[in-house]
């Protein structure tokens, strides 16, 4: 079974990356295949609404929004862990989400995906939006929502590293990646 997981903030070794790698810990013990794209790492354009790609199925945009589109076939289950940005997704995610329209023959149909948020705010930092746009992603994509401990997982925490202080949203990670884990069985 493959998990592919999706970092959506443009700052290496942020909060985002290392939820999201407790959150892959325990698709490695149950012998997942395990990718990660780091939206730190590739540079994806946003969608230009031409919509030459309706009754295409691809995008006339050349980029590394390419590796993506294979790693949604790839894949059987996915996590986006994301941190808020103006209480909403970073643009560099949302570019993802855009640039997804262009799979008509949709790729993520009845697969699993899980939601990590993180915000430096720990009260009205709009986590709860981004849970509610990539979830609203995911079954815009005929995907199943998976939840974590309870929903998906929120977590406040600022600099980068900060939220390795914090053992317990480290675990509530583990818990949605088990949780995806058996929902999968
Ligand atoms: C442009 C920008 C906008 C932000 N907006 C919010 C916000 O609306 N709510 C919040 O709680 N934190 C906000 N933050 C703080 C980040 O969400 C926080 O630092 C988070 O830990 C960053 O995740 P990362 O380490 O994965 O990059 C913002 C940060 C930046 C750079």
């Amino acid at each position: 079974m493959n998990i592919l997981g999706i970092s959506g903030t443009p700052r290496k070794g942020g909060n985002s990356e290392i939820l999201l790698n407790a959150a892959l810990e325990p698709f490695d013990e149950a012998k997942w295949t395990i990718r990660k794209i780091l939206l730190s790492d590739v540079k994806i354009e946003p969608c230009t609404g031409c919509e030459t790609c309706v009754g295409r199925n691809e995008c006339h945009i050349s980029d590394d929004m390419g590796k993506i589109y294979e790693a949604y076939n790839w894949c059987d289950a996915v996590i986006i862990s994301s941190p808020a940005y103006y209480r909403n997704v970073p643009a560099q995610l949302k570019a993802v989400i855009d640039r997804t329209f262009a799979m008509k023959d949709h790729p993520l149909k009845g697969k699993l995906g899980g939601t990590i948020s993180v915000g430096r705010s720990t009260s009205g930092g709009g986590q709860t939006n981004v849970l509610n746009a990539i979830h609203n992603f995911y079954l815009s994509s005929g995907m199943l929502c998976v939840p974590g401990e309870l929903n998906g997982v929120t977590a406040s925490a600022d600099k980068p590293g900060d939220i390795l202080t914090q053992p317990h949203r480290l675990e509530q990670a583990r818990i949605l990646g088990r949780n995806i884990i058996s929902y999968c069985r």
